[in-house]
């Protein structure tokens, strides 16, 4: 088919030509928006979480897509993990409320914009100050003034918009990536929030640890939020989001390639659109067929092999890689810690600081206390293919 009308997109936070299989979590705010429409403010927020490629990003655009056709105020934000000493995410979140509301086509935003700026410079101020005078380093924050300041801005910012069945959505994308003082500050802004009756929600995702997270922020996070895993669609849905994009383009899958492409693609989107952004090019009738699907997962495959898996396997060190293979060692999917140092060999302690590093690198988390699994999935084929070549170094 002609690659120029290839209607998929594999790629980080790239729309899918279909969002498939959400239709429960763009409903879920929908509600929320009609509630607030109502005057009704006792609402949650809303937490996915998932493992990379399931297709959290792309919701929250979604999501804030939707909330800008309501004319609510929205700021985009994604969690960062921080350099030492670097301001990065509490500076940053400053300047996304400011453009928000420099962006925001909301009447009264727009009418009163002249007093809502002054807020957030000086909370800007106040930040910048607190790095000037106590070494902006995440030990010497002063968590009361950030959570004050948060406050104060999000009351300055939401102000205009009581009353007017409109609201502010705070959408925090990599959420396991804000500091813990940030984050706590947020979840207690969020909760005053609650209780004072501002329209304000944070909608975040992240991977599968964050709402354990939270919980260990605050321990009201658990009734702040509507939690949701986002996981790999259903068969019916990933058959939908592999169709449906071809069908408007004039092709269609026979039934043997589409299947094809679901079981090798484990219901994962990233996945489905690399396959189906394969098996476009490779067709030459209109009709996929059973050997397109084999030569797709393939090439496939092969394309993956180069971007999605080593963009985290190339950032560990030795040591980290030789984790990682004991991890593959000890079997598929969440798997026990102590079964990879037994495979080691030596004592727990020998290891816990690569453990602890390609946690921070987001390559593997911690599910519950003794068990590791890999953020990716089918990382633990990728190494298979390609980790053990490199052999022990
Ligand atoms: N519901 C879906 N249906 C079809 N494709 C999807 C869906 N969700 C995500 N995708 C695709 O999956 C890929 C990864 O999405 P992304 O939002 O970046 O995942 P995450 O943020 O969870 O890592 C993108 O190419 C996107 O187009
Ligand atoms: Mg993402």
């Amino acid at each position: 088919m002609d690659p120029a009308l290839n209607p998929y997109n594999p790629g980080s936070g790239l729309m899918p030509p279909l969002l498939a299989g959400r239709s429960s979590e763009l409903e879920r705010f929908d509600t929320l928006i009609i509630r607030v429409g109502m005057g009704n403010l006792a609402n949650r927020g809303l937490v996915f979480s998932g493992l990379r490629g399931v297709g959290k990003t792309v919701l929250l655009n979604q999501l804030r897509h939707q909330a800008e056709q309501h004319n609510w105020l929205t700021i985009q934000f994604e969690g960062r993990s921080e350099e030492k000493g670097d301001a990065g995410n509490h500076l940053r979140l400053a300047e996304e409320f400011e453009r928000a509301l420099l962006r925001s086509r909301n009447q009264r935003i727009k009418k009163s914009l002249n007093s809502l700026l002054p807020g957030v410079s000086s909370f800007k101020v106040q930040l910048l100050g607190a790095g000037i005078e106590v070494d902006f380093s995440s030990q010497n924050r002063n968590s009361v003034t950030l959570e004050i300041g948060l406050s104060n801005l999000v009351e300055v910012v939401v102000e205009p918009l009581k009353g007017s069945g409109k609201g502010c959505a705070l959408f925090i994308d990599e959420m396991q990536e804000l500091e813990p003082q940030l984050l706590s500050s947020l979840l207690a802004v969020q909760h005053a929030a609650h209780q004072d009756g501002w329209p304000f929600f944070i909608i975040g995702a992240g991977l599968p640890t964050l709402p354990a997270t939270l919980s260990s922020a605050r321990s009201y996070a658990e009734r702040l939020f509507d939690y949701r895993v986002i996981g790999p669609l259903s068969e019916e849905a990933a058959r939908l989001a592999l169709a449906q994009p071809a069908e408007k383009c004039g092709a269609r899958y026979s039934d043997p390639a589409v299947e094809y492409l679901i079981d090798a693609a484990e219901g994962y989107p990233f996945f489905l659109q690399v396959f189906g952004q394969q098996i476009w090019d490779i067709a030459h009738e209109k009709e996929f067929s059973i050997s397109d699907a084999q030569e797709a997962v393939y090439r496939g495959f092969e394309h993956l092999d180069r971007g999605f898996f080593p963009s985290r396997w190339d950032r560990a060190t030795e040591k980290e890689r030789r984790y990682m293979r004991a991890m593959v060692d000890a079997g598929q999917g969440v798997i026990e810690t102590s079964d990879v140092i037994a495979s080691l060999g030596g004592a727990y302690s020998e290891w816990s600081v690569a453990r602890a590093s390609l946690i921070k690198k987001g390559a593997i988390y911690a599910p519950e206390r003794g068990k590791l699994a890999f953020t990716v999935p089918g990382m633990a084929r990728f190494i298979e293919r390609h980790g053990a070549d490199e052999g022990e170094r």
